[in-house]
């Protein structure tokens, strides 16, 4: 045994004087600990086994618990373990050995579970002859989300204690239940309030001596074959449409049906064959890069984790349109307490006649119960003046786009907030250092740009000005995590990261119409390609006049001569907005379904006519290509300009602001696995054919030249820093 497991036997009663606190209980506690989640990376399953061992050969032993130290049961296999195995070609240790010595103990085996039991942690806990847990505590197999299947027995032991149905749902959906749920579906024998080893070791006494249940031999919640055709058709299509795309979740389903009409043994090879197929996909490796990547994005190498963070209990939200009331519910949701500040009465009524219409549709949804809709709003106090404001910690700034009236706003904000209180805006273009300059204090100022709709997208750009202050980002950055959000920072650029690359993406979009192209043709490729939309939906969705009105503020700054779009400005002086004027790329009819509309066409290729665009049958690959490439190319010069802290980061944001698909990776990390010499070599071949525009960003040039890819780039940062 080593010290990631410790046996260890407890006395029964350590408060009871006259007991001799040297004396062993007849209960062996196995502790895993191998912080901080207790994952099962080498060395811990073979020290599982040997205490197995132990208390099998000692008997003084009656029963055995297993417990996690520290804040978790176990959180599955490691999974750098996968990087290192795909990497090297390897095959993995399997935990099946080890789960079978454990079922097969001939003293029971409890396991006790706080925090999480995920992966190979609930497939670890099915192997023991019961469970116990405490209340707070999550169960699940969420291996889906990372690309592969449950490994170690999860998609034959699951089914024998929950039922087909939930299993099937459970493996291929990803999704915890909680404790409490798990005891409802048999999963849980035994749920603990208070001291989890103490009513673990109670439970183990009582089970102590008696017929200890093997999980894989029970096979009452099996189902016939007839119920479980259904059960399987009906996981199919839902991951079909939940799942588009992805892989995984078809091969959680397969392993599960292929261990009805097999033994248990045959059920485990089978899975092991999909598990292994899973692994080494492209797919797979994608979905682990984005599982690090959410985390790396909190690693900010020059503001430490030790940096202090100020308090945010109370926080003011400025504007309640789209975006401010979207905001305002978001701090609500977290519990914590908004004034929502606007012009006037009548714009405030607005504002929270929005926030109750999205709160009551949450609630027909089933997302939240309206107990817990009516305490949020009351949360949210509508405030016509800044007088309260002294008393906030924050506030979040959601105007009108203009610098003008932002200026104006940070002035009075800088009057009526107390020293030392964050003044963000959500800007979604403009120079936050020209907004903080505005006050006194910019140090205090930040961008934090939530994506619309700001309660749903998980993505907050934090955007750090020149003279933002550490503490300020190491709060928002923190504020991010409870509010529910994945915070990226990123430097203070026009568009910052996200809007920057979406710009040339929707261009070459446009220009690929200009050229011949459909525009569902367009849209559909990319869709295709995984996008949740395609980017001409997209634009009609978001309102193609947002867009049209900062053109034309910005059009002093585009180079002469270079060749720019124009159809989407050309639709929009037809008042073309998109669906809020039910025309725009498409014709929306009243559900807001997209429908070709032949005279939009039309008028393109009269304009093309006009402006001399040859025009050309264009391919699903060369969309997917010019959009994509576009994407990464401007990528790779916000990197190399340092307005991203890494290409992980740009790929986290694309993820969850842009609905980029999560199984390619993101941008930058799907360009490394086209291979970066191939994409510089396309690059170039758009440059020869499209000009300027397409000159390749330096960074991707040397990467390719070099034959590296953008994920060694972050590496050999992360070692220079
Ligand atoms: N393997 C390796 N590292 C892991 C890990 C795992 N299974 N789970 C978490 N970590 C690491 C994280 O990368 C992070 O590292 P860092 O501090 O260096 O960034 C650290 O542990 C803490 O993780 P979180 O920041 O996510 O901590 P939280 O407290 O917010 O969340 C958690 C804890 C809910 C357990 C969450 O980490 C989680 O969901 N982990 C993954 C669970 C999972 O997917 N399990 C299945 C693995 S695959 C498997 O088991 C296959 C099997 O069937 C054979
Ligand atoms: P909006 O037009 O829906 O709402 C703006 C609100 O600000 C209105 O309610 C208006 O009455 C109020 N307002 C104007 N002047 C004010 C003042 N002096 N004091 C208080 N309130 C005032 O605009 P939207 O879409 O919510 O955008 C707000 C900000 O968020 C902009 O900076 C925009 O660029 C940014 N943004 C918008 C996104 C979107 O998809 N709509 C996405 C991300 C950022």
């Amino acid at each position: 045994m080593n010290n990631l497991v410790k046996v260890t036997r407890p006395n029964q009663n350590d408060n009871d004087s006259n007991k001799d606190k040297n004396k062993n209980s007849d209960i062996a506690v196995i502790t895993i600990d191998n912080p901080p989640v207790n994952a099962l990376s080498p060395g811990v399953p073979e020290a599982i086994s040997a205490a197995i061992d132990e208390i099998n050969a000692d008997p003084a032993v009656k029963a055995a618990v297993v417990i996690g130290a520290g804040r978790t049961f176990v959180a599955g296999a490691d999974i750098k373990e996968f990087v290192k195995m795909t990497a090297a070609g390897a095959r993995r240790a399997t935990l099946l050995p080890l789960l079978l010595r454990i079922e097969d103990s001939a003293k029971p085996v409890v396991m006790a579970i706080h925090g999480s039991a995920f992966g190979g942690g609930l497939e670890l806990a099915m192997s023991g002859h019961y469970r116990v847990a405490s209340p707070t505590a999550q169960v699940g197999q969420p291996e889906v989300k990372l690309g592969i299947i449950p490994g170690a027995g999860g998609t034959q032991r699951l089914p024998r204690l929950v039922g087909l149905a939930k299993a099937v749902e459970m493996c291929a959906e990803g999704k915890p239940v909680s404790a409490r749920e798990a005891a409802a579906l048999g999963l849980i024998d035994q749920l603990i309030e208070g001291d989890l080893l103490a009513g673990a070791i109670s439970f183990a006494h009582d089970v102590a001596g008696k017929p200890a249940p093997k999980t894989r031999e029970r096979t009452a919640k099996l189902g016939t074959p007839t119920e479980n055709a259904a059960i399987f058709a009906a996981a199919r299509s839902v991951a079909a449409k939940k799942q588009r795309g992805l892989k995984a979740p078809l091969a959680a389903i397969n392993a599960i049906e292929a261990g009805t009409s097999l033994s248990f043994d045959e059920g485990c090879q089978a899975e092991a064959k999909f598990f292994t197929e899973c692994l080494f996909s492209d797919q797979s490796k994608a979905l682990i890069h984005v599982f690090f990547g959410e985390r790396e994005v909190a690693k900010i190498p020059d503001v430490p984790k030790e940096t202090p963070t100020l308090p945010v209990n109370r926080v003011a939200v400025v504007g309640s349109g789209t975006m401010g009331g979207g905001i305002a519910m978001v701090f609500a949701n977290a519990g914590i307490p908004v004034l929502l500040k606007d012009v006037d009465e009548a714009a405030l009524a607005a504002g929270m006649g929005k926030i109750r219409k999205n709160y009551a549709t949450s609630v027909e949804r089933g997302r939240f119960t309206q107990a817990f809709v009516d305490e949020r709003l009351q949360m949210i106090t509508p405030v016509p003046s800044y007088d309260a404001f002294s008393s906030v910690d924050m506030v979040v700034e959601a105007v009108f786009e203009g610098m003008a009236l932002k200026k104006e706003v940070f002035a009075e904000l800088d009057r009526v907030c107390r020293p030392g209180a964050i003044l963000a805006s959500n800007t979604s273009t403009l120079n936050i250092d020209e907004i903080a300059a505005a006050t006194s204090r910019p140090e205090s100022v930040i961008g934090t740009h939530f994506f619309s709709p700001a309660n749903v997208m998980r993505l907050l750009e934090i955007v750090r000005g020149k003279k933002t202050s550490n503490e300020v980002i190491a709060t928002c950055m923190q504020l991010s995590k409870k509010l529910g959000k994945i915070g990226v920072l990123v430097g203070n650029c026009r568009g910052f990261v996200g809007n920057r690359m979406f710009g040339p993406y929707r261009r070459e979009a446009q220009f690929l119409i200009e050229e011949g192209a459909d525009i569902e043709a367009v849209d559909q490729s990319l869709v295709e390609f995984g996008n949740a939309m395609g980017p001409l939906a997209t634009g009609d969705l978001a309102g193609l006049d947002v867009g049209w009105r900062i053109r034309k503020e910005y059009r002093h700054l585009e180079k002469p001569g270079i060749r720019q779009p124009f159809a989407e400005d050309r639709l929009c002086e037809l008042g073309r907005y998109g669906q809020k004027t039910s025309k725009g790329w498409y014709r929306y009819d009243e559900n807001r379904r997209p429908i070709a509309d032949p005279e939009v066409i039309a008028l393109i290729r009269k304009w093309s006519a006009e402006a001399g665009v040859p025009q050309r049958q264009i391919s699903s690959d060369e969309i997917v290509d010019r959009c994509t490439y576009a994407l990464v190319n401007e990528g790779a010069r916000i990197l190399e300009e340092g307005y991203a802290l890494r290409a992980v980061d740009i790929d986290i944001i694309y993820l969850n602001g842009y609905g980029f698909p999560a199984y390619r990776g993101g941008p930058m990390w799907y360009a490394d696995t086209v291979g970066l010499p191939k994409v510089y070599q396309r690059v170039c071949e758009f440059q020869q054919q499209h000009g300027e525009l397409w000159a390749p960003a330096p960074l991707l040039k040397r990467l390719a030249e070099a034959g590296k890819t953008f994920a060694e780039f972050d590496k050999e940062q992360l070692a220079a820093a």
